[in-house]
Protein backbone atom coordinates (compact mmCIF):
# COMPACT_ATOMS: atom_id res chain seq x y z
CA UNK A 1 0.00 0.00 0.00
CA UNK A 2 3.13 2.67 1.10
CA UNK A 3 4.80 1.89 -1.73
CA UNK A 4 1.60 2.28 -4.30
CA UNK A 5 1.41 5.78 -3.06
CA UNK A 6 5.39 6.63 -3.01
CA UNK A 7 5.67 7.82 -6.73
CA UNK A 8 2.68 10.21 -6.09
CA UNK A 9 4.48 11.73 -3.36
CA UNK A 10 7.91 12.40 -4.77
CA UNK A 11 5.52 13.71 -7.78
CA UNK A 12 4.11 16.59 -5.69
CA UNK A 13 7.33 17.52 -4.04
CA UNK A 14 8.75 20.18 -5.65
CA UNK A 15 12.37 19.43 -7.09
CA UNK A 16 15.63 20.88 -4.78
CA UNK A 17 16.59 24.17 -6.61
CA UNK A 18 19.69 26.26 -5.79
CA UNK A 19 19.70 28.63 -3.05
CA UNK A 20 17.77 31.84 -4.01
CA UNK A 21 20.28 34.79 -4.13
CA UNK A 22 20.33 37.35 -1.64
CA UNK A 23 17.49 40.03 -2.08
CA UNK A 24 17.11 41.50 1.64
CA UNK A 25 19.69 41.57 4.29
CA UNK A 26 19.73 43.82 7.43
CA UNK A 27 22.05 46.60 6.86
CA UNK A 28 22.55 47.86 10.01
CA UNK A 29 20.75 50.40 12.45
CA UNK A 30 19.50 53.57 12.70
CA UNK A 31 22.12 54.28 15.77
CA UNK A 32 25.44 53.62 14.20
CA UNK A 33 24.49 55.85 10.77
CA UNK A 34 23.85 59.24 12.10
CA UNK A 35 23.06 61.97 9.50
CA UNK A 36 25.94 63.34 7.34
CA UNK A 37 27.33 59.48 7.20
CA UNK A 38 27.72 56.35 5.36
CA UNK A 39 28.90 52.87 5.74
CA UNK A 40 29.68 49.89 3.67
CA UNK A 41 27.91 47.09 4.39
CA UNK A 42 27.66 42.90 2.84
CA UNK A 43 25.21 42.08 0.40
CA UNK A 44 25.56 38.54 0.11
CA UNK A 45 29.08 38.16 -1.32
CA UNK A 46 28.79 41.81 -2.89
CA UNK A 47 29.24 45.16 -0.90
CA UNK A 48 26.61 47.45 -0.73
CA UNK A 49 26.56 51.01 0.83
CA UNK A 50 24.05 53.22 2.79
CA UNK A 51 24.37 56.33 3.52
CA UNK A 52 22.09 58.86 5.37
CA UNK A 53 21.82 62.17 4.31
CA UNK A 54 21.45 65.54 6.14
CA UNK A 55 18.39 65.93 6.44
CA UNK A 56 18.06 61.81 7.63
CA UNK A 57 17.02 59.98 4.61
CA UNK A 58 18.43 56.98 4.35
CA UNK A 59 19.44 55.49 0.82
CA UNK A 60 21.19 52.42 -0.07
CA UNK A 61 23.20 51.76 -3.06
CA UNK A 62 25.84 48.47 -4.61
CA UNK A 63 29.21 49.78 -3.93
CA UNK A 64 30.31 48.45 -6.67
CA UNK A 65 31.83 51.44 -8.86
CA UNK A 66 30.23 51.27 -12.62
CA UNK A 67 33.58 52.01 -13.79
CA UNK A 68 36.13 48.72 -12.82
CA UNK A 69 34.38 47.60 -9.82
CA UNK A 70 35.96 48.47 -7.29
CA UNK A 71 34.10 49.26 -3.99
CA UNK A 72 33.19 53.46 -3.54
CA UNK A 73 33.22 54.26 0.15
CA UNK A 74 31.18 57.43 2.13
CA UNK A 75 33.20 60.78 2.05
CA UNK A 76 32.28 62.47 5.20
CA UNK A 77 34.57 65.71 4.22
CA UNK A 78 32.91 65.63 0.55
CA UNK A 79 29.54 64.44 1.73
CA UNK A 80 29.45 61.98 -1.30
CA UNK A 81 30.60 58.61 -2.62
CA UNK A 82 33.85 58.34 -3.36
CA UNK A 83 36.30 55.76 -5.58
CA UNK A 84 39.76 55.40 -4.33
CA UNK A 85 40.45 53.66 -7.76
CA UNK A 86 40.40 56.78 -10.12
CA UNK A 87 38.96 59.41 -7.98
CA UNK A 88 35.45 58.44 -9.06
CA UNK A 89 32.70 60.58 -7.14
CA UNK A 90 28.79 59.86 -7.11
CA UNK A 91 26.54 62.25 -5.48
CA UNK A 92 24.02 60.77 -2.53
CA UNK A 93 21.19 59.92 -5.66
CA UNK A 94 24.03 57.34 -6.69
CA UNK A 95 24.80 59.30 -9.76
CA UNK A 96 27.90 59.99 -11.14
CA UNK A 97 29.47 63.51 -10.86
CA UNK A 98 33.19 63.19 -11.66
CA UNK A 99 35.76 60.87 -12.56
CA UNK A 100 35.55 58.07 -15.30
CA UNK A 101 32.37 56.15 -13.65
CA UNK A 102 30.27 55.98 -16.87
CA UNK A 103 26.90 54.84 -15.14
CA UNK A 104 25.28 55.55 -11.35
CA UNK A 105 25.62 53.40 -8.73
CA UNK A 106 22.60 50.67 -8.70
CA UNK A 107 20.00 51.67 -6.67
CA UNK A 108 18.24 50.00 -3.83
CA UNK A 109 15.46 50.01 -1.87
CA UNK A 110 15.70 50.80 2.12
CA UNK A 111 13.22 49.73 4.66
CA UNK A 112 13.44 51.09 8.49
CA UNK A 113 11.76 48.90 10.94
CA UNK A 114 11.70 48.95 14.67
CA UNK A 115 15.67 51.63 14.25
CA UNK A 116 16.37 48.28 11.98
CA UNK A 117 17.78 49.27 8.54
CA UNK A 118 16.94 46.69 5.90
CA UNK A 119 17.63 46.97 2.49
CA UNK A 120 16.11 44.95 -0.78
CA UNK A 121 17.12 44.70 -4.31
CA UNK A 122 14.55 44.56 -6.37
CA UNK A 123 15.23 43.68 -10.18
S1 LIG B 1 37.08 51.79 -10.45
FE1 LIG B 1 36.07 53.45 -9.52
S2 LIG B 1 36.84 55.19 -10.52
FE2 LIG B 1 37.82 53.53 -11.51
Amino acid sequence: MVSALYPAFRFVIPPEVAEAPTNTVHAGDLAELPPGSGKVFRFGSKPGILVRTATGEVRAFSAICTHLNCTVQFREDMQNIWCACHNGRFDLNGGNIAGPPPRPLERYRVDITDDEIWVTKES
